[in-house]
């Protein structure tokens, strides 16, 4: 079989892709999807987990990223910015320094994990940080790329929602057909948008956020389309609450945004999957965190673990149907906040002398 090629080679034909874009591309996408056993036995289905973290910059947003950055090299703008919680932000330095380009980040001041700080760093980005949170942020440089001939690679770039919507091709080809429900994280709420738009053109149906009609030209590859399952962080739960909330707080600093900005595509996708959106605590998150990586073998962000903590929470609930097929992405990679995962367990093995005995006698054996 050939190497994966990246998605926008990989999908091409589903991709509003003209001959002269010339491809920004790591070779993003093509991420496992692993059955997680544990999991399937506590919620009593079958449980897969969408490994976004083992993309090039360690979160699914390299999967927008390589679209949007491709169409702003195309358009001759040599300059992009967005505003993030930090993914969007390794995302973006990384293309950016692929393509050329120069490169602002605009950050909550404080909130954001080192990890992620250390990537924009070493691409060469710009770092600006902002006594305020994400939606300030990101009111800031809706405003900057409005006024300055400076590209906007948030998701409200309509090219983004396109490249993250083949996740779900993916999921689709892997498992031959949708899942009956797929659970996701929601922050700014681009990525249930862009899978609900990608889920549906694989049944050969558009959706609002559908820019071009490449899914009604081609031949649909899925009987169907799963129940979207969107889950919040409780201390940053608009969608909960049904309006923007002013001061969202939690651990899970990559979903700490209190005024989504696909909020409309968010709600159709919720609502058109006769789906859900619903919230759990930090220490749920917390708990799905260390559970997936000690049974799973999974090392994700505090953010990724809000959808495997969602589906704890509806199982205990009584709302997982037996036997459901079950996906949950998780959105980006444990290394990037080390500090979070570890909590108050200090790094500090027992030292030996070098020999065999000194192991053995350490571990016991
Ligand atoms: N998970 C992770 C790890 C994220 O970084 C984000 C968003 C989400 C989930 C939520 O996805 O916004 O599409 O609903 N991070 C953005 C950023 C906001 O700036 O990196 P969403």
């Amino acid at each position: 079989a050939q190497p994966w090629r990246g998605l926008l080679a990989e999908y091409a034909d589903r991709l509003p892709l003209e001959a002269e874009d010339t491809p920004i591309t790591l070779g993003e996408g093509g991420t496992p999807l692993v059955k997680s056993d544990p999991l399937s036995a506590e919620v009593g289905a079958e449980v897969y987990i969408k490994v976004e973290g083992a993309n090039p910059t360690g979160s699914f947003k390299d999967r927008g990223m390589t679209m949007a950055m491709t169409k702003v090299a195309s358009s001759g703008c040599e300059m992009v910015a967005c505003a993030s919680t930090g993914n969007t932000s390794a995302s973006a330095a990384a293309y950016a320094t692929r393509a050329g380009f120069s490169c602002a980040v605009v950050l909550p001041a404080g909130k954001i994990a080192a990890g992620k700080l250390a990537q924009a760093i070493v691409h060469g980005a710009t770092l600006i940080a902002v006594d305020g949170n994400f939606d300030d942020c990101l009111r800031i440089v809706r405003e900057l790329t409005q006024t300055y001939p400076v590209a906007l690679v948030n998701s409200v770039n309509p090219y983004r929602l396109q490249g993250q919507k083949t996740a779900a091709f993916e999921i689709v080809d892997a498992l031959g057909d949708a899942p009956d429900i797929h659970v996701l994280p929601v922050g700014n709420a681009g990525n249930i948008s862009a899978y609900w738009m990608g889920y549906n053109e694989y049944a050969g149906r558009t959706t609002a956020a559908s820019i071009d009609d490449s899914a009604t030209r081609l031949e649909a590859v899925a009987s169907r389309t799963p129940r979207m399952w969107g889950i919040q962080a409780a201390g940053a739960a608009p969608f909960v609450a049904g309006h923007p909330v002013a001061d969202p707080e939690t651990v899970a600093t990559a979903i700490r945004i209190g005024n989504p900005a696909s909020w409309d595509y968010a709600v159709a996708a919720r609502d058109d999957s006769d789906g859900l959106i619903t919230a759990v605590s930090d220490e749920q998150i917390l708990d799905a965190q260390a559970i997936l990586a000690a049974e799973t073998g999974v090392f994700c962000e505090p953010a990724s673990a809000a959808s495997v903590a969602g589906l704890r929470h509806l199982a205990q609930q009584g709302q997982v149907p037996e036997g459901a097929r079950i996906v949950c992405t998780v959105t980006g990679n444990g290394l990037k906040d080390t500090a979070t995962a570890l909590g108050d367990r200090a790094i500090d093995p027992e030292v030996i002398e070098p020999t065999l005995e000194a192991a053995c006698r350490a571990l016991g054996l």
